[in-house]
């Protein structure tokens, strides 16, 4: 007999328990950690210039990324907007050309490209793995096209063997956004090391976070120093103090939010670690549940990123019920979910807007796979994959008590 769902007035396969919290926070850490590195600072007189702090963690960051290079900004937007302008060489001012990138993202993969006056083409992404889909990218390379924007999306790395070797065949760069994949690997490699540059985010909700905060990683010297003139009012890594040889502009970062994620990087692998296996558990047992397909790791994928656990629902399996449903129903059960990406960037009003003025900006391809999956899509965020074999089996529990409940 199916047991009634809290929905329905029944009992909650979970209540009364809290998730892991994020950012990760304690008492004792705040003592023995963070407190004297922030206190040091402090005492210092030096919370800007020269970026002591900043330089160091970039370096950390370089190190962890593998990459030669890389430079601590205010915000991932921002980290974007510097990696466009740097790649390409642009000072925002002209033309920048065009840009190739998914339409399943956050609204900042765009904006921060229009923002540097370059126009965005608009991909499908792979049904599978959700992340920008080769094929079509290629298909809509034109003579405007200047670089390819892949996004890691929820920490699922993007193929960037087939990517890479699109962009060299058309003679085009390529930029990861790695908002939602710190410590993600692809065959091996960090995320933000397999392109000219990637972008970082550091803002609340990311697996490596100081509430807000960005960084651009990069193997080639150039590009770093063009993302350093873009942080720093133009200037050189090392130049004088009123020397501009580019023009730039003021995005340099606070000391105290470097040594606030100096401190939480050492704890990042570790973090990643348990994320992955608690998101291999969930879909070894999702998977055998009809109508939940758990998210997909391609071949290429040697370590998940799991900013996000992207699965999606086919309602044939509930008994017809709409996701809306099912998702009130977990919520009532004790799981906290997301619906995600309610429709494909292009669509959102904000981007509609800018298109309706500016139609030469924005060129929108075929999304199919896009649609679809904002129709089916459900996620849990990351600090829930922080949690305990038991709270991964309560997930477990809750959606087979629904599914009991509807069939
Ligand atoms: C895919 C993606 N790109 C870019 C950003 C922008 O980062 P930020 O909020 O730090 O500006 C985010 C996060 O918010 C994101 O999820």
């Amino acid at each position: 007999m199916s047991k009634k769902l809290a929905i329905d007035g029944g009992i909650p396969v979970r209540s009364n328990q809290s998730w892991s919290n994020w950012p990760l926070v304690n008492q004792q850490e705040w003592e023995t950690e963070i407190e004297p590195k922030m206190r040091a600072v402090y005492l210092s007189a030096s919370e800007g210039l020269p970026g002591t702090k900043s330089q160091e963690f970039s370096h950390s960051y370089a190190n962890y990324t593998g990459t030669k290079y890389a430079t601590f900004l205010p915000h991932g937007t921002d980290a974007i907007s510097a990696a466009v302008s740097a790649v390409l060489d642009l000072d925002g001012f002209g033309d920048g050309g065009e840009i190739i990138t998914t339409n399943y993202t956050f609204v900042a993969t765009a904006s921060a490209v229009l923002d540097r006056r370059c126009s965005v083409a608009f991909v499908d992404i792979d049904s599978d793995n959700f992340t920008i889909d080769p094929a079509a990218l290629e298909s809509a390379v034109t003579d405007r096209t200047r670089a390819i924007l892949v996004v890691h999306l929820g920490g699922h790395p993007a193929d960037m063997f087939t990517i890479n070797q699109i962009a060299q065949k058309h003679g085009l760069k390529v930029i990861e956004d790695c908002a939602q994949a710190h410590g993600a690997e692809s065959n091996g490699k960090k995320v933000g090391s397999l392109s000219d540059a990637g972008a970082f985010s550091f803002q609340s909700s990311k697996n490596l976070t100081s509430g807000e905060g960005g960084m651009v990683t990069t193997n080639d010297e150039m590009t770093h120093h063009l993302v350093h003139a873009f942080m720093n009012v133009g200037r050189e890594p090392s130049g004088a103090r009123w020397e501009y040889p580019r023009l730039g502009w003021n995005y340099r970062p606070s000391e105290y939010l470097a040594v606030l994620l100096m401190e939480r990087l050492k704890k990042l692998e570790a973090q990643t670690d348990i994320r992955n296996a608690n998101a291999n558990y969930l879909s070894a047992e999702l998977k055998q549940i009809e109508g939940i397909i758990p998210p997909y790791n391609s071949h290429w994928v040697t370590k998940h990123g799991y900013h996000l656990y992207m699965m999606r629902y086919q309602s044939e399996a509930f008994g017809g019920k709409s996701r809306a449903e099912f998702m009130r129903a977990l919520e009532a059960e004790g799981i906290p979910v997301s619906s995600g990406y309610g429709q494909p960037l292009s669509q959102e009003s904000g981007m509609q807007r800018v298109f309706d003025q500016y139609p030469h900006l924005i060129r929108v391809l075929p999304c199919p796979n896009v649609e679809q999956v904002c129709s089916e899509s459900i996620w849990l965020f990351q600090n829930i994959l922080l949690g305990s074999q038991k709270d991964m089996d309560q997930i477990i529990e809750a959606i087979i008590k629904i599914q009991g409940a509807w069939s």
